[in-house]
């Protein structure tokens, strides 16, 4: 019973393993990314931090582990010390996001990491607009594994419907035609459009593609944009790329 007990032990204990994710600022300017996990999963322990440019900072994630970055830029802390940011904003007026998304539009890089070296699945997604570029590469696994990028800055390519601007009048962002419209057709949803038969691409998904050929432009774009690999590999996002 010993060794039966100490065999199940050292089982568990093996497949119990962490994937690490280092995020890269490449920009010339400050970013601060943010994470949430996915339900059921608790909140990671950082939740939001600042990068300054060319600074990396890595995440250990336990597998399994499903959840997104982003990345908040044009942040400051005003006269009452609430933190805000022009772009992604988490709304929790610090620079952890405490279980809160961004702010669309923004570039997310998303994962479902799973346990014991299957089949992790990951992508750089636009459904809900762009705020700035970003790659992302695994490292170390086996299979496809490929390294998807969206290094185009689609801010200066952005449709005048689907820009929001800054104060300074530059656009900081990029909508996806579902959040500006907000119709089914753009969203996916609704009996009309809730299939990828019922929802084929839209010029505007068809901007965000020529852009980024490797990220999802709307929300059933998964052929070209979905990306998998096994044997648990580590990943590395880059801002900026
Ligand atoms: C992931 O990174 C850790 C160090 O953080 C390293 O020990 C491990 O070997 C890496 N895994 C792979 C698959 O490269």
């Amino acid at each position: 019973m010993v060794t039966r007990s100490l065999v199940r032990v050292l089982f568990i204990y093996a497949g119990a393993h962490s994937v690490t994710i280092t995020v890269t600022n490449n920009c010339e300017y400050p970013i601060w990314p943010g994470v949430l996990t996915s339900p059921p999963q608790p909140q990671l322990s950082n939740t939001g931090f600042d990068l300054a440019s060319k600074a990396s900072t890595s995440i250990d994630v336990p597998a399994p582990w499903n959840g997104r970055f982003w990345a908040r830029t044009g942040c400051s802390t005003d006269g009452s010390g609430r933190f805000t940011c022009a772009t992604a904003d988490c709304g929790s007026g610090q620079v952890s996001c405490n279980g809160n998304g961004g702010a669309t539009p923004a570039s997310l890089v998303e994962f479902e990491i799973v346990a014991n070296g299957g089949q992790d699945f990951y992508d750089i997604s636009l459904v809900d607009g762009f705020n700035l570029p970003v790659s992302l590469a695994p490292q170390g696994g086996t299979g496809d594994c490929t390294a998807p990028s969206c290094a185009a800055n689609v801010n200066a390519a952005c449709p005048a419907d689907l820009q929001v601007k800054g104060s300074d009048g530059n656009v900081i962002s990029c909508k996806s035609a579902c959040i500006a419209f907000g119709q089914p057709q753009y969203c996916c949803n609704g009996d009309c459009c809730n299939t990828p038969e019922k929802c084929p691409p839209t010029d505007y998904s068809r901007f965000f593609k020529s852009q980024c050929p490797q990220a999802y432009s709307y929300a059933f774009d998964d052929p070209t944009s979905l990306f998998s690999c096994f044997g648990g590999p580590n990943y590395s996002i880059t801002f900026c790329p």
